[in-house]
């Protein structure tokens, strides 16, 4: 899926944005962030930056050296960057990664607006993480990132599943060290099932997405209407797994409304302006529907 062409006005004191990240494939942030630059009428760019692992440090010196203004960052660099910065911001210090760099004056500042990106949703369904008994799905960076904004929300217990039960086992304790006042503790992803009956929130943090040919990450039988599920996947938009906890009439939020959320958090940063949500989240729902049709061949 590609997004669609969006003219860019360009003049001699165009601002430089963009993404580092190996590969990138298809990514929709060069499209929210043009949306947002155009809806304020900034003569600003985002573009694509493909960085192998190896010349990241160069990388990085060069956006300085060059004037880039403030860049994201995606797999596999949201980690190998931070020696890279000049300073972190608290919650990047905590969550142990970056995604997003604002360079002023020559400095670069790493911050990770992931967290905030993903709790936005569940405010605007006006919900309190201080309520909801959670199950995360996964152990790497996103499920990391998930635990850590939900445990400095408030939630009250966090179980994490995951296939390779040692990994999550490593986060857990990490993060009950961290959050002493929160129960944290792993299973083995063929256990998730039991906890579900537990938890109301259940955040798919994993890989595992597709509409078909994964196998399910949870028995549908264990989904009932009282669970929020959250799939941090966004392609397709409705996952098989959000596709069956609509069926079970649980409430369900799809992974791009984080990919908002956290671009929201990034455009700000970088501009001090308001990010015009409901504009770039109707174009962006838009675009994934009908490529999601087209796949589907309808
Ligand atoms: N919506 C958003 O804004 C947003 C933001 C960040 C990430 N994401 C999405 O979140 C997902 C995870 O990203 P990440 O950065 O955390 O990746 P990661 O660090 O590579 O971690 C991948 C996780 O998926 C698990 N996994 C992979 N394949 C699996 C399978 N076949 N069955 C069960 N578990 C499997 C891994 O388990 P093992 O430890 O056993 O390998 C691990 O827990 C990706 O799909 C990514 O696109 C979305």
């Amino acid at each position: 899926m590609s997004a669609p062409r969006l003219s860019v006005p360009l003049s001699g004191t165009t601002r430089l944005y963009g993404l580092m990240g190996y590969p990138l494939g298809h990514s929709l942030s060069p499209f929210m962030h043009t949306l947002a630059f155009h809806h304020h009428g900034l003569d600003s760019l985002y573009v694509p930056f493909p960085v192998p692992p190896t010349r990241l440090p160069e990388a990085v010196r060069g956006a300085v050296a060059l004037g880039v203004q403030g860049f994201n960052v995606t797999i596999p660099h949201k980690e190998a960057i931070l020696p890279l910065l000049d300073e972190l911001a608290p919650e990047a210090e905590l969550m142990g990664a970056v995604n997003t760099v604002c360079v002023v004056d020559g400095r670069t500042r790493g911050h990770n607006t992931d967290g905030q990106g993903f709790l936005q949703p569940l405010q605007a369904l006006s919900l309190r993480v201080s309520e909801l008994p959670a199950l995360v799905l996964g152990a790497g960076g996103a499920a990391r990132a998930v635990a850590v904004a939900l445990l400095q929300a408030g939630c009250p217990a966090l179980t994490l599943a995951n296939r390779t039960y040692e990994r999550g086992e490593r986060l857990a304790v990490a993060l009950q060290q961290r959050f002493p006042h929160a129960q944290v503790r792993a299973v083995p992803l063929t256990r998730a099932a039991d906890s579900a009956a537990e938890c109301r929130l259940i955040v798919n943090a994993t890989a595992v997405g597709l509409a078909s040919g994964q196998a399910e990450l949870l028995p549908a039988a264990c989904l009932r209407a009282e669970h929020i599920v959250y799939d941090l996947v966004y392609r397709p938009l409705y996952t098989a797994l959000l596709q069956t906890a609509r069926r079970h009439e649980a409430t369900v939020i799809p992974g791009i409304e984080m990919l908002l959320g956290q671009g929201a958090v990034a455009f700000q940063l970088w501009t001090g302006l308001p990010f015009p949500m409901d504009l770039v989240r109707q174009k962006v729902y838009a675009l994934l529907t009908s490529s999601q049709s087209a796949q589907s061949g309808q």
